[in-house]
């Protein structure tokens, strides 16, 4: 059916031109060949955004439900969750090698399993970024939080059926981030004696009033004007940096280090060795440099840690990552 519509264009007509698409439509009974005929008008007449169309869309191995008013995931924060996914597993894997044996004592060191890694995913919306997280790294306890009723219900859908099983390993809670207090709470009780969170990951809204209001009419009309603009402040090089002003003062107070996030992580090193924030970003280079600086005026600087920006596929600046140690 997604081939169907997503290839068919707009029409039904359009649809049965393509011979394949024929053929499964045939396969249709009337309550499906009804639905479908639906979903194509609402695509062609209200603008909606095909994936609120088929109310699914895919992200990182997961089938995603997905819902207005809450923000659809990007392909651009697909990459930078899997990015952070294989780091943990390149630095898993070298860790395993490293604390199992080691050239100069070729003997087994150890066989503590590390500790849970305690991620926070601050404005999770769908939940999209902390359920590929929890899923992909079963090792790890991850909390979703957003202050959207309609966000935390449709995070808690996903985790309850993205699977055959509800993914146990994470949390989803309602809470402003802009009220520490309470969110540092959240997480005391998420994380119990696991002493996080070690990972702090964000997608927040960013987006300038005057820059929302030029955005194409279906996002505007569709998604959660919330998920978009970001709160201006005085302090910050650019306006709607406030969100994250807020994440990153939060993550100075309380991220703890986690073997995999230490600059030793892993014999191995280099690429294996884990941020401990990240952020996504507009993509724009005025953005990147004005996010660094904020991260820096925080109190993330070398020597302590070391800020880099990565590109996204389409050769944007896309996230901002920050390391414990001089490494990348
Ligand atoms: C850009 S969306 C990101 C959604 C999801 N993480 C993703 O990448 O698809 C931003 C999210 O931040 C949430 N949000 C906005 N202000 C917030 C606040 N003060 N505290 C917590 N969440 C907030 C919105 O409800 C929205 O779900």
């Amino acid at each position: 059916m997604v081939d169907t519509i997503t290839r068919g264009g707009v029409s039904l007509q359009n649809a049965l031109n393509d011979a394949d698409a024929a053929r499964r439509l045939a396969a249709l009974d009337v309550s499906q060949r009804l639905r479908l005929q639906r979903m194509v008008s609402d695509r062609a007449r209200g603008g909606v955004p095909i994936q609120y169309v088929l109310g699914e869309w895919p992200f990182a191995d997961l089938t995603l439900t997905v819902r207005p008013p809450v923000l659809i995931p990007r392909p651009e924060t697909e990459q930078w969750t899997r990015w952070i996914i294989d780091r943990y597993r390149i630095a898993a894997e070298s860790d395993s090698v490293a604390t199992t044996t080691t050239r100069s004592n070729p003997k087994p060191k150890s066989s503590q399993p590390p500790p849970p890694l305690c991620v926070v995913d601050l404005c999770t919306g769908s939940g999209a970024i902390a359920l590929a997280l929890a899923h992909h790294i079963p090792n790890s306890i991850v909390l979703g939080v957003d202050i959207s009723s309609d966000a935390i219900a449709l995070a808690n859908h996903n985790k309850a059926r993205v699977l055959q099983q509800p993914i146990k390993n994470v949390h989803f809670a309602q809470c402003d981030l802009f009220d520490s207090t309470a969110l540092t709470a959240l997480t005391r009780s998420t994380f119990n004696a696991n002493a996080g969170p070690h990972l702090i990951v964000s997608n927040p809204p960013y987006i300038t009033r005057a820059a929302y209001r030029a955005l194409p009419v279906a996002v505007r009309r569709f998604e959660d004007s919330r998920a978009l603009i970001g709160a201006d402040s005085t302090t910050a090089p650019l306006p709607g940096m406030k969100h994250y002003e807020a994440v990153i003062g939060w993550a100075r107070s309380v991220l703890q280090p986690h073997p995999f996030t230490s600059p030793t992580a892993g014999a191995g090193g280099g690429d294996g060795v884990m941020p401990q924030l990240v952020l996504e970003g507009s993509g724009t280079k005025p953005h990147e440099r004005a996010l660094t600086r904020v991260l820096q005026r925080i109190g993330y600087s070398s020597p302590a840690s070391t800020i880099v920006s990565f590109d996204d596929y389409f050769g944007r600046a896309r996230w901002t990552a920050c390391f414990a140690a001089s490494t990348k």
